[in-house]
């Protein structure tokens, strides 16, 4: 009875105190434990009324140790918050960017849904047929050959298309022309992939947007006139756009489209190689015979097409002259997007 007063009474202020307490009432050594030895001299009778006082003394230490424990831990908080500085500045609130391929791409979309287009989308994984046979490629076309082409499945049995990742955006062309009538304007971002070594200049995955306008009496004015808004748009008013003479299988006639360059603004530098152009687009006339292809009539229908480099435009907008940092996921270059 007097050890259940002195417990109940007992205050611990320090760690000292503490580990007191638990030397005295809960350890091997200490009072309680000692009692417990004391229980086989007790006679038989008086064993379980004593046993059971014993076991209250013991869950009263140990309740009270447990709360002393947990006192002194609150304590030590409040004295670490006591010592808190408020008036250094906050730590800054670090939030992700928006990728510089990302902000290029919505801004593409933006110019071009502004005149009228769309956005629509293909897959990546794609057969022979949507990637090259119904863009008129010809069956011994280099472009099918594996050095530039990730095959995934040769075709055989009942597939009988080969399978591979697309490597341009143009497979999306003739997948809505199938399943849209004219009139049809739309822009189709995405990936695309070919099996190119790694360098400044050249990746094995890139993005591309291509566009695509189909109705009665589209004529190649009306590209060269979408192709300059949309550089005026995107660079600059002073931006100029050139149209080189060009060869795609599925567009006739066909160019490539340059457009001064934004960062020398025509002088000359690192990024256009000093000609002062830079290479956007490859475009053209829609070859009748891939309208056919995707079921369209090309004595009612005309329609160009085009299909740019979104790294190449982003390179060209932001002065990065390495195509590898879009991937690297350097924080330092990514940064620099912030508010962009
Ligand atoms: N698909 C072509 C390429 O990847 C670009 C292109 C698209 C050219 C549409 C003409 C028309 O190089």
């Amino acid at each position: 009875k007097e050890l259940l007063q002195e417990i109940e009474i007992s205050q611990v202020e320090n760690k000292e105190q503490l580990e007191a307490f638990r030397l005295r009432y809960i350890s091997k050594k200490g009072v309680v434990t000692e009692l417990f030895e004391g229980l086989k001299n007790i006679p038989q009778e008086d064993r379980r009324a004593v046993g059971q006082e014993l076991n209250t003394l013991k869950n009263l230490a140990q309740t009270r140790f447990q709360d002393f424990t947990a006192n002194l831990e609150n304590a030590a908080e409040n004295n670490e918050d006591a010592q808190l500085d408020l008036t250094l500045p906050v730590a800054p609130n670090l939030q992700g960017s928006i990728h510089p391929l990302t902000i290029v791409r919505r801004r593409i979309i933006e110019i071009f849904e502004r005149m009228g287009f769309n956005v629509s989308y293909g897959p990546e994984i794609e057969t022979d047929w949507y990637n090259f046979g119904a863009l008129n490629f010809a069956d011994n076309h280099p472009a099918r050959e594996m050095q530039d082409t990730f095959f995934i499945s040769k075709g055989e049995g009942a597939v009988k298309d080969d399978v591979l990742l697309r490597t341009h955006t143009s497979n999306v062309q003739i997948r809505l022309m199938e399943r849209q009538k004219p009139p049809i304007r739309s822009i189709m971002p995405g990936r695309v992939f070919r099996n190119e070594a790694i360098s400044a200049r050249a990746h094995c995955v890139f993005h591309q947007v291509e566009g695509l306008y189909i109705d009665r009496n589209v004529s190649f004015k009306d590209l060269k006139d979408t192709l300059l808004h949309f550089s005026k748009e995107m660079f600059g008013k002073d931006s100029q756009i050139r149209l080189r003479p060009s060869y795609f299988p599925f567009t006739e006639p066909s160019a490539e489209i340059d457009v001064t360059c934004f960062i020398c603004k025509g002088k000359g530098c690192n990024i256009c190689k000093h000609t002062g152009w830079v290479e956007i687009a490859g475009s053209g006339m829609v070859d009748p015979a891939v309208l056919e292809n995707a079921g369209i009539d090309s004595e009612e229908f005309t329609g160009f097409a085009f299909g740019m480099g979104i790294e190449r435009i982003t390179m060209l907008r932001y002065g990065i002259s390495d195509l590898r940092l879009f991937t690297e996921n350097d924080v330092r270059f990514l940064r620099q997007f912030e508010g962009a």
